[in-house]
């Protein structure tokens, strides 16, 4: 194989976020912006000289044209193999557990999640380490600098490979291996649940389902899982068909963003249980008839039952949740005498607590709930999850909610998203809030009382390393508590996220709607952090 040394430039934004290097798509076009940052991750890693490099995206717009750039790379870089999704196909979950199951040095998943895709859209890239989870921070950051003084990338010439063809394709030495992206992903749900109860529960009719595929890489899955192996009808899924644009829509489990499904769930003959997944098959949502379960209740319901799945009949060894969440998981932990862990914001933190068997469970309130069967958050195996719940205690998801808050209390729980706010702005605010910190303790606003006021840092129990930053947080004497911190996965200048929530143990108070219940801590909110005399912005653009 001819290897050919290719000079490049530059680029100085290549810093990894909360999930990856996400730009727009017409970022990523620019002459060697995509080589340069995989040649940076390339030669950041050591010994991979012969081995296994899986790769596969969520099909959005250039995830092909990607594909084919990769390939050429990763063989003039020295990989042996390269494991590849049909279509240039992989969810996120299914990318990390074929990592994980045959045994390759790591992966690269093309994705922008939650985002919009098509020309003028957006576009991902991250490297996932052999453990199947998304390289740590101390990798990311050798990428970062490595991409900042890059002058070359390795590439070579050959034929395009042909995606769409299941089996083993040669250039020279080189093995190209193209998979079913399915089969490996449901064979490991099938292992972890109960799919005779599931099936029995399905034709029998005493669970109907919606699943939105959001017109992403869920649908292939779902179709395979919920229809093929459970027997649920064709039309219980909608937006089926992965598209390169998604439809046009945001790709985001959320209330706003799966408004078709969100309308079904709370129409008159609605099913028992809705649920949907985002771009790249990571991310949750999950409804009953009537009902929407917040992400932290879910991981709380999740945690309080977990021995009713067979995966988990013996028990966790702990459950972790990302600061931001709800403290609702902490309370079924105390229950339980489990060891419970909060981390900053982005699933990388959980990696290493997961290799070292401290947690079995853990998950983040914009939707993403996991476990210990792969290194990723992953939005089917949290459906399956549910249904195998409602057909175990056979119960509908609004009784095992209120069942779970009468025995918990509620924690009751939203977040403010305000998007592309100017970044000198939104970069003033958070030092606003930071000196803010010193004076706040002890100060008294109403009933609410703050007892602590600082800016997460965490400390790695597995490694020691340190994560500085992660948000501001102020608790209050009666158990509430704000969090303020900008996004690391936007495109469009910064988005602030403002997490709010209040713990309410009375059960005759538990059925206000968020907004009502918080409407204190949200003025108290805009007064630390001055939002609306900052930029004008009266409301969110996103309530989740
Ligand atoms: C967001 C979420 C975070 C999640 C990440 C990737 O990151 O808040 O919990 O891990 O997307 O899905 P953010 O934009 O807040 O940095
Ligand atoms: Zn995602």
């Amino acid at each position: 194989m001819q290897i050919e040394t290719i000079t490049t430039q530059a680029y100085s934004d290549q810093n990894p976020g909360t999930s990856g290097l996400r730009k727009k798509v017409k970022v990523f076009q620019q002459a060697g912006y995509l080589e340069n940052f995989v040649q940076s991750i390339f030669s950041s890693l050591e010994d991979f000289s012969g081995k296994t490099l899986v790769l596969g995206g969520d099909g959005r717009y250039f995830n092909r044209t990607a594909i084919q750039i990769i390939i050429k790379m990763a063989a003039a870089n020295g990989f042996g193999e390269l494991i590849i999704g049909q279509s240039g196909l992989l969810s996120t979950p299914a990318a990390s557990h074929i990592i994980r199951k045959y045994h390759a040095f790591g992966g690269l998943v093309l994705s922008a999640s939650h985002n919009p895709g098509g020309p003028d859209e957006d576009f991902g890239i991250k490297y996932n380490v052999s453990n199947g989870g998304p390289a740590p921070e101390k990798d990311t950051q050798a990428f970062y600098q490595y991409s900042q003084s890059i002058s070359s990338y390795k590439t070579t010439h050959f034929a395009d490979v042909d995606l769409d063809n299941i089996g083993i394709q040669y250039r020279g030495d080189f093995k190209i291996t193209i998979i079913d992206p399915v089969t490996d992903y449901a064979e490991l749900m099938q292992s972890i649940f109960d799919f005779p109860l599931l099936k029995q529960s399905i034709s029998s009719g005493y669970i109907t389902l919606l699943f939105d595929a959001m017109s992403a890489i869920t649908g292939p899955y779902a179709k395979r899982i919920l229809v093929d192996m459970l027997g649920a009808p064709e039309a219980s899924i909608i937006n089926a068909v992965p598209l390169e644009d998604f439809g046009g829509h945001h790709p985001d489990p959320n209330l706003a963003h799966a408004h078709e499904l969100a309308e079904r769930m709370f129409s008159a003959d609605a099913p028992t249980f809705g649920a949907a997944s985002d771009g790249d098959g990571d991310r949750n949502m999950i409804t009953g008839s009537q009902i929407f379960v917040t992400p932290s209740d879910s991981l709380a319901i999740m945690a309080a039952n977990a021995t009713l799945i067979p995966a988990y009949a013996k028990g966790l060894s702990g459950v972790a949740r990302s600061m931001p969440t709800s403290q609702a998981v902490d309370r079924v932990a105390a229950q339980f005498q489990l060891p419970c862990y909060e981390t900053p914001t982005g699933w990388k933190f959980f990696g290493n607590l997961l290799d070292a068997e401290k947690i079995t469970l853990c998950g983040e309130e914009s939707f993403g709930t996991g476990s210990n069967h792969v290194r990723e958050k992953d939005g089917l195996w949290a459906v399956l999850f549910w249904l195998n719940l409602i057909a175990q205690k056979r119960q509908s998801v609004a009784d095992i909610v209120h069942e779970h808050w009468q025995k918990f209390g509620r924690d009751i729980y939203s977040r403010h998203d305000y998007e592309a706010v100017e970044t000198p702005i939104a970069n003033a605010m958070i030092e606003h809030l930071r000196e803010l910190i010193a004076e706040l303790p002890g100060k008294a606003f109403g009933e609410y009382v703050v007892s602590y006021a600082d800016e997460f840092c965490y400390e790695d129990s597995v490694d020691g390393s340190i994560s500085k930053n992660q948000g501001i947080r102020i608790g209050f004497a009666n158990g509430s508590r704000m969090v303020f911190r900008l996004s690391g996965t936007g495109t469009v200048g910064a988005t602030l996220r403002i997490y709010l929530e209040r713990f309410e143990a009375d059960a005759s108070q538990h059925n206000q709607d968020a907004q009502v219940a918080l409407a204190d801590l949200i003025t108290l909110a805009e007064q630390f952090c001055e939002i609306k005399k900052r930029t004008g912005r009266t409301e969110p653009n996103v309530i989740t």
